[in-house]
């Protein structure tokens, strides 16, 4: 059975003091209590290894939000994979819209990345989604399908099993605007279409695929009621220790 999972995502928000708070606060809450799915926090590099020092990794997984496309080297400013790992953490996000957007990062750059994250033993959360154009276009389907193709189909089966997916249509992302619970089913149930026609059903069965974008305690319980709706990935409800862990009881 594949896993259920919610994870936080963080982005630019909290500097290591409030950050450090807020993974205690979520550590605290996780303790005494089995959540039915995986619980992980995606926070910035600079909180990684102190977060990584006050929680129970048992409980609560720790991943990054980005890493670098490059080993190592002459890249001012990068964070490797390597040195993501280094911290404790055990995930990164990939792929997120907002990287594609504004740090124009193409399939072929996220290509590299997700190569270097499985090397150093990191799960990948890969992004994908369309904006709202494609959406009311009508394209979205290939849109999503080519993002999946061009970063991750020439991955072995093997390494293609340690990847988990996350749909964030990029119109539901912060906008208070949720893709319906059944917009979020026709495209997982797509998602795992073409994840079996490449690498099979017991491969795509396996897949893990969240939804993202505006998931929130009130509506998290009707998008993970779904078939192929297997957790999601929270950005501003996840700044709350509360709300975190009121769309963690909705499974
Ligand atoms: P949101 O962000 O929950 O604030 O919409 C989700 C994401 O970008 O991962």
């Amino acid at each position: 059975m594949r896993k259920k999972i919610v994870a936080g995502n963080w982005k630019m928000n909290t500097n290591l003091q409030e950050g450090v708070a807020l993974a205690e606060k979520v550590n605290e809450a996780l303790k005494g209590v089995t959540p039915n799915c995986d619980v992980v926090i995606a926070v910035p590099f600079t909180h990684l290894a102190s977060v990584n020092a006050v929680i129970d990794s048992a409980k609560l997984g720790l991943g990054a939000e980005n890493c670098a496309d490059k080993k190592s080297g002459a890249y001012t400013g990068e964070v490797s994979a390597s040195m993501v790992a280094s911290t404790g953490a055990t995930y990164v996000i990939l792929g997120h819209s907002e990287r594609r957007q504004y740090y124009g990062e193409t399939s072929a750059i996220l290509k590299e990345k997700v190569g270097l994250a499985l090397e150093n033993n990191l799960t990948p959360i890969f992004c994908i989604g369309e904006v709202l154009e494609e959406r009311e276009n009508g394209t979205y389907f290939d849109v999503v399908k080519a993002q999946i193709e061009e970063a991750l189909f020439e991955l072995s089966a093997e390494d293609f099993g340690k990847i988990i997916l996350a749909y964030e249509p990029v119109w539901a992302i912060g906008t208070g605007k949720t893709a319906t619970d059944d917009q979020a089913e026709e495209m997982h149930a797509f998602i795992r279409e073409i994840l079996a026609a490449k690498y099979g059903e017991a491969v795509a069965e396996e897949t893990s695929i969240l939804y993202g974008g505006s998931c929130k305690p009130s509506n998290a319980a009707q998008l993970f009621a779904k078939p192929n709706v297997d957790g999601g990935l929270i950005g501003g409800a996840s700044l709350e220790a509360e709300s975190f862990m009121g769309i963690v009881n909705a499974f």
